[in-house]
């Protein structure tokens, strides 16, 4: 078997991404201008909500979502305990407390009952992940919120064109976040996108990524002249990051189509080796957005993950874990609140017994074959 170079992810840019570029910096305009503007119109008529506010990064989108509606000292805000750390830290900068809550072992989404012991009489928000980019169970979830008088943001950050039922993740929660980042399903080098159908947290968000400008820019009679009317941050999205995002918007039904039949092809590779499974793409209502996938190993730990990564490495196939500990344990919030190993026992199994796979538009001809044998390969040496 030829060693091939397949990485984890890679940023599908070429001559449309370089000439939107070049195309700003021709000219004076490299904030707060017509791109960002039209990126978030055709985000918003994608996502399918009457409005989308380009933001620096998704973290600043979740933050946001929290600060703009309340969320503060003395608060509580749920997290599943398996996420990316941006999820957990939003929280912290708004000065409120984070409460973890386990992850069911089929979907790998937060557990609607772990979400309801969760619940506390600060609880104020939570944070709904789809993870992997699979729809978390929102008719469980919704019931609980509500009962809880709890608003719903969704960390879309792998969750783009994600469905439940007929309705796309973030449209489900009071907010959407996504992320930009370089392999994500699209990029804009850096950067963030929220989606609401709630005009006034959408102006809110515009103003706090400013600064807390009372009138942008393009607002202002007198130039140069504002007042600031809230402890605003920096957290605007330039022209050339959105100049990349809106050529990648073009692209983006050849790339989830590329992914969908990625996953398709490497789930069928991967069918014959017993001692792995798969994160299902569609459980009930959720339809996944085809992020990566998901090979699971033996909950008893009899194969080696390690193992299994350097082989893959070795063969030139990249792989990423998401996530590598579960956030409660990661190092910074073991010492703030003291979670012991043993309390999050899904998120702490995913963190050590799965592996995810690349089936981005970056794969060519078999790879995703060529990967299913070289994991079949790996899962034999490592027994
Ligand atoms: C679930 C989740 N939320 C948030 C983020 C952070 O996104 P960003 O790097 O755009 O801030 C990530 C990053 O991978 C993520 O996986």
């Amino acid at each position: 078997m030829n060693i091939r170079n397949i990485p984890f992810g890679r940023p599908m840019v070429d001559e449309a991404e370089r000439d939107a570029v070049m195309a700003v910096l021709s000219g004076t305009q490299f904030v707060h201008g017509p791109v960002s503007k039209e990126f978030e119109a055709q985000f918003a008529a994608r996502a399918g909500t009457a409005y989308a506010v380009s933001v620096s990064s998704c973290t600043a989108g979740l933050h946001l979502s929290l600060l703009v509606n309340g969320i503060g000292k003395g608060d509580s805000v749920i997290v599943p305990a398996m996420t990316h750390v941006a999820t957990a830290h939003a929280v912290g900068f708004c000065g409120a407390r984070p409460i973890f809550a386990d992850v069911d072992p089929v979907s790998g989404n937060m557990d609607p009952t772990a979400l309801a012991d969760a619940i506390d009489g600060d609880t104020r928000a939570i944070m709904v992940v789809h993870y992997l980019g699979l729809p978390c169970d929102m008719d469980r979830i919704d019931p609980i919120a509500a009962s809880a008088k709890a608003f719903v943001v969704e960390d879309c950050a792998l969750a783009v064109d994600a469905y439940y039922g007929d309705r796309k993740a973030g449209t489900l929660g009071l907010t959407g976040c996504y992320s930009f980042y370089p392999v994500k399903h699209l990029t804009s080098v850096e950067g963030g996108m929220v989606t609401t159908n709630d005009e006034a947290v959408a102006q809110a968000i515009a103003k706090h990524k400013a600064f807390g400008y009372d009138q942008m820019l393009g607002q202002r009679a007198k130039p140069g002249i504002y007042d600031v009317d809230a402890l605003g941050y920096n957290y605007r999205m330039s022209e050339v990051h959105a100049a990349v995002g809106l050529a990648q918007l073009d692209k983006l039904d050849a790339f989830q189509a590329a992914r969908k039949e990625n996953f398709k092809r490497l789930k069928l590779a991967l069918s014959e080796i017993a001692e792995v499974t798969v994160f299902e793409p569609v459980i009930g209502k959720a339809r996944s957005s085809h992020y990566c996938l998901n090979a699971v190993l033996p909950r008893d730990g009899s194969i080696s993950r390690d193992l299994v990564v350097s082989h893959l490495k070795e063969a030139g196939i990249g792989t990423s874990v998401h996530y590598p500990r579960a956030v409660p344990l990661m190092a910074y919030y073991r010492e703030k609140f003291g979670c012991q190993i043993g309390q999050f026992p899904i998120a702490e199994w995913l963190a050590e017994q799965t592996i995810s796979l690349p089936v981005g538009p970056h794969l060519v001809d078999d790879d995703p074959e060529y990967i299913g044998a070289t994991v079949k390969e790996a899962i034999a040496r490592a027994k």
